[in-house]
């Protein structure tokens, strides 16, 4: 395979050649989805590989050895990546998913299957994206942090605009059996976000099994799981990392004041219709 990744846009969305197939994405939209379908869609930087690990655990009983022997990528693989071989999966068929409200299969927007959507601030997510640029080789690295951020506002990104994501997703949520969560309330209270999940995902769990849930998804636990932490994603840069940093409010260490209002305004203008209250910092 070629090593030269670029962006191609399909249906208002960017995806990267050599890993997203157009012939497989206009395939998705006809999958038959099953009511015990279960999948975490995410813009990139959100918590994907996090919840990954949350529905690994979820779905056997906290059990830690169910993260132990497989990588996540084989246990919830990402819907729209053709190897996920999604359509051939034993049920319950858990999966997460980038794709923006336009590219899921239609049959979730006739309430089938159970979405599960993570929001997380956008200026955290920016940052993210920008170090993940810098670290993995299927990403162009950004020329700097300013020309990257116009980019990002613009939608100039894989996966395209973060605004349109978070707002299509939201705007048409009637049409899903969703659940929406944020990143920050994750990292406030793992336990009562994940005790949310279950209750959405009609899981019962006992106090013993949602603590080893809770164990195995702390940024701690899974930094150091080989099975969970992508170390050994093919990486520009051996001192970087998938799990970096894993904490709210790290924009404050690479805005500027500048860059923080500019990104405020466009913030308040793109998100008139969705009034999602974001936590900022860790304040
Ligand atoms: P940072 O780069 O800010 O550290 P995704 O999986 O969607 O690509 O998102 C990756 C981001 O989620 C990274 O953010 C990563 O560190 C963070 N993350 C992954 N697992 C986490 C966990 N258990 N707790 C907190 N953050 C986590």
């Amino acid at each position: 395979m070629s090593k030269s990744y670029e962006l191609y846009q399909y249906k208002g969305c960017n995806f990267i050649s050599n890993i997203h197939v157009i012939e497989y994405l206009e395939k998705m939209d006809h999958f038959e989805i099953r009511d015990s379908d279960v999948t975490a869609v995410t813009y990139p930087k959100s918590g994907t590989v996090w919840m990954q690990q949350i529905l690994s655990l979820i779905y056997s009983d906290g059990d830690p050895a169910a993260v132990q022997s497989k990588p996540a990528i084989e246990r919830v693989p990402w819907m729209e990546l053709p190897f996920s071989n999604f359509e051939s999966r034993p049920s319950p068929r858990l999966s997460v998913s980038h794709l923006p409200y336009q590219l899921i299969p239609k049959d979730f927007k006739k309430a089938k299957g159970k979405v599960i959507y993570v929001a997380r601030n956008p200026k955290d997510i920016f940052v993210s994206l920008y170090h993940f640029q810098n670290y993995v080789v299927v990403l162009e690295a950004p020329l700097s942090f300013e020309d990257f951020l116009e980019k990002f506002m613009d939608g100039r990104v894989i996966y395209g605009s973060w605004f349109d994501h978070i707002h299509d997703w939201y705007i048409h949520r009637d049409e899903f059996n969703i659940l929406f969560v944020t990143y920050e309330e994750m990292k406030k209270d793992l336990r009562a976000s994940i005790q949310k999940m279950c209750d959405f995902l009609g899981k019962e769990l006992d106090d013993e099994k949602l603590d080893s849930v809770v164990e195995q998804c702390t940024f701690k636990t899974m930094k150091m799981n080989p099975m969970a932490n992508y170390e050994k994603v093919d990486n520009k840069n051996p001192k970087g990392a998938f799990l970096r940093k894993g904490i709210v409010g790290d924009w404050k260490n690479h805005f500027t004041v500048a860059q923080s209002e500019m990104f405020d305004r466009v913030f308040q203008e793109r998100m008139k219709d969705v009034p999602f209250k974001f936590i900022w910092d860790n304040e």
